[in-house]
């Protein structure tokens, strides 16, 4: 089959398509290359260098290619950043995405895997795993973009008969664990990365945002899913899209709060994390964590890498062999000297 990915040079976009790829199909990415990398594109798969903003790159597009599904992972996606400037995110991530949408509907593409997210479900304090049943307050103007993109594609079903499948990852974390992708965001705010470099003194102390949550330790909680089982998780749900629509949430069903984290680091490497309490970042949920029950009874997915030492092995591993990610300037660290196992 033959496959678009948009942001298939980002993060979590590079690892569905070396998962596409791995199962024999054909991939072409569409990436402004804003925050994705160009090294990130398996010489295996198609890159066209364009933003999805701009329609008519995207009609040329369209109209030369054909697509069995389309994998929507473009957008502005840090949630820290929305709260700062969030008409921003709002105008950014719904115009991209209702131009992809209108060109899959005027084209024919009959099926689309969205990435949405956990953000939608960042209301008020929550205790227990969420449900797709759980209220959708977002918390952040990130998450209210990626509802409006949720909503967006209900009506391209209703009215188009494009068939959609809205993924709410939590949060995607880790590498390939045969070492071909990893995460790199420049500038990174992602928790584990950070910490992985505090723990390897390339950046001062780890800061943990808001120590007084109502949590078991006073730090938040999340859901950390290996983002390879991410990716195949957007395969399995393809075989769902030729019966209905759907919306899952997708997640390991297990919370680590920001210090488990730090021990799990100490565990696999060997080595204390150095931190300091800060004052709570705007926009954060004390906890989110996914009930997964009905993507996994729908598709049979189940996460392969689900304990977060095995997370944060590979992810350490890509951060060892990649200290600058994809630019790879400075010298290797030396994996073996920062692993315990
Ligand atoms: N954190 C710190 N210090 C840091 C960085 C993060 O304490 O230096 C904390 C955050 O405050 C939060 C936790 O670590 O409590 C996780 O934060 P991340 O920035 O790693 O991830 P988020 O939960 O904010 O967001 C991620 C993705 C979003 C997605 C969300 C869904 O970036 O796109 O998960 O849960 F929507």
């Amino acid at each position: 089959m033959r496959y678009l990915v948009t942001g298939g040079a980002g993060y979590i976009g590079s690892h569905i398509v070396l998962a596409l790829l791995d199962a024999g199909h054909e991939v072409e990415i569409i990436d402004n290359l804003s925050t994705g990398h160009r090294k990130a594109v398996p010489s295996a798969a198609r890159l066209h260098e364009v933003d999805l903003r701009d329609g008519a790159a995207l009609a040329s597009i369209f109209g030369a290619h054909q697509w069995d599904g389309v994998f929507h992972l473009a957008a502005l996606s840090i949630v820290g950043e929305s709260m700062r400037d969030p008409l921003h995110y709002l105008e950014h991530n719904f115009t991209s995405s209702l131009n992809l949408i209108r060109s899959c509907t005027q084209h024919g593409v009959r099926k689309m895997v969205f990435s949405s997210t956990a953000a939608l479900f960042g209301g008020p304090d929550r205790h227990g795993a969420i449900t797709e049943d759980a209220a959708i307050i977002p918390g952040s103007a990130y998450g209210e973009s990626k509802f409006f993109i949720e909503r967006t594609l209900h009506w391209a079903d209703q009215v188009h008969g494009l068939r959609s499948a809205c993924l709410r990852y939590f949060n995607a974390a880790g590498a390939d664990p045969d070492g071909r992708a990893g995460e790199d965001h420049k500038p990174e705010t992602h928790l584990i990365p950070l910490a992985l470099d505090a723990m390897l003194h390339r950046r001062p102390a780890l800061q943990i945002f808001g120590t007084d949550y109502e949590t078991p330790d006073g730090t938040c909680i999340r859901d950390y899913t290996h983002v390879s089982d991410i990716a195949a998780a957007h395969i399995c749900v393809l075989d769902v899209l030729d019966q209905r629509s759907v919306a899952y949430n997708l997640g390991t069903g297990t919370g680590h709060s920001n210090l488990d984290v730090l021990k799990s680091i100490a565990r696999v490497s060997g080595r204390d994390v150095p931190w300091h309490a800060a004052e709570r970042r705007a926009g954060d949920p004390s906890g989110l964590v996914a009930d997964a029950t009905s993507f996994t009874r729908d598709t049979g997915w189940t996460p392969r890498y689900a304990a977060i030492d095995q997370i944060i092995a590979t992810a350490l591993a890509w951060r060892a062999r990649h200290p600058d990610g994809y630019g790879d300037a400075a010298r290797q660290i030396d994996a073996a000297s920062v692993m315990r196992r």
